[in-house]
């Protein structure tokens, strides 16, 4: 495999800064030696540009803060994304916070008609301009990704929408707004909260997940936020949500899906160095970038 990493230091789409010094955070742990030393063919492409807030903490027009800056850097990441992907190169973004995901998903989304997408985290990111609590874009990448929301968000790359919703599978949630669990609802996305992880345990979710893309897509994108995480074991994030999935969890979850390699593209956000304890949080990154491109000791 070759794979291509894609740094974005984009800390617009939610109110915390530091966010932005992720994909340096998860180079100094050590993720390109750690592949390489898996014998793939690695290429760093550095960072995808991100400009600054016009005035600090201004909600733009509807409901969205730094909606230019975090549309643009997209666009930016969406066209990188799929010059890789027309290359046979995977894609590692490395976030960032989460809005970065509407970019990937632009890049990706182009070059297959039913790609899954596999949604670790704390939380839905099923918002939009008009149901947003923060106008944080970081909270709704997956929306935009299905077409719903501003079409600076939506429309990146210019086709939409990017993936079906029968296609998503959210892994960890515990901190979903009412009306994202409305949507939820409405369009039969696939959850498995805290709750059935608890039920069921990680390995047969993960059984049931690939089984299930396997099936009904032709190429899978993981979405990692660090915040799928429990905070206890990943302090490093902008918006922690207590009870959450153990290191161990998601050291299987990323060991199950190497061994099904179904995999087309990933990404590892919400990193925030400054909120760490000793970069433990980008360690952790480094160390599930490792399960998942099949690093295992038998
Ligand atoms: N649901 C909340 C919001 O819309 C929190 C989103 C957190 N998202 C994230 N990628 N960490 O603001
Ligand atoms: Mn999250
Ligand atoms: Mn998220
Ligand atoms: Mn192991």
């Amino acid at each position: 495999k070759n794979v291509s990493i894609i740094g974005v230091p984009m800390d617009l789409g939610q109110s915390r800064r530091g966010v932005d010094m992720g994909p340096s955070a998860i180079r100094y742990a050590g993720v390109t030696e750690r592949l390489e030393n898996l014998k793939y063919n690695i290429i760093d492409l550095g960072d995808v540009p991100v400009s600054r807030p016009d005035s600090k903490d201004t909600i733009q027009e509807g409901n969205l803060r730094n909606l230019q800056q975090v549309s643009e850097s997209n666009q930016t990441l969406a066209g990188m994304v799929d010059g890789e992907i027309s290359q046979n190169r995977f894609p590692l973004v490395l976030g960032g916070d989460h809005s970065i995901a509407i970019g990937t998903l632009a890049g990706i989304a182009k070059h297959y008609d039913n790609l899954g997408v596999i949604w670790y985290d704390a939380h839905g990111d099923l918002n939009s301009g008009d149901t947003s609590p923060s106008g944080n874009i970081h909270g709704m990448p997956l929306a935009a990704s299905l077409g719903i929301g501003h079409e600076k968000l939506t429309n990146i790359l210019g086709y939409a929408p990017k993936i079906k919703p029968e296609n998503i599978v959210i892994v960890g949630a515990r901190s979903l707004d009412p009306e994202e669990k409305d949507l939820i609802q409405e369009k039969g996305m696939t959850v498995y909260s805290m709750h059935e992880i608890d039920r069921l345990g990680m390995s047969r979710i993960m059984t049931e997940t690939i089984d299930d893309l396997k099936a009904r897509t032709d190429g899978v994108h993981l979405s990692l936020d660090l915040d799928g995480l429990d905070p206890e074991e990943a302090p490093g994030v902008g918006t922690p949500v207590i009870g959450g999935l153990s290191y161990r969890e998601s050291h299987l979850a990323m060991e199950m899906l190497s061994e099904a390699d179904i995999l087309t593209s990933a990404e590892f956000v919400e990193v925030n160095p400054i909120l760490d304890d000793k970069n433990k949080t980008a360690t952790m990154a480094v160390g599930l970038v490792g399960s998942l491109f099949g690093e295992k000791l038998k």
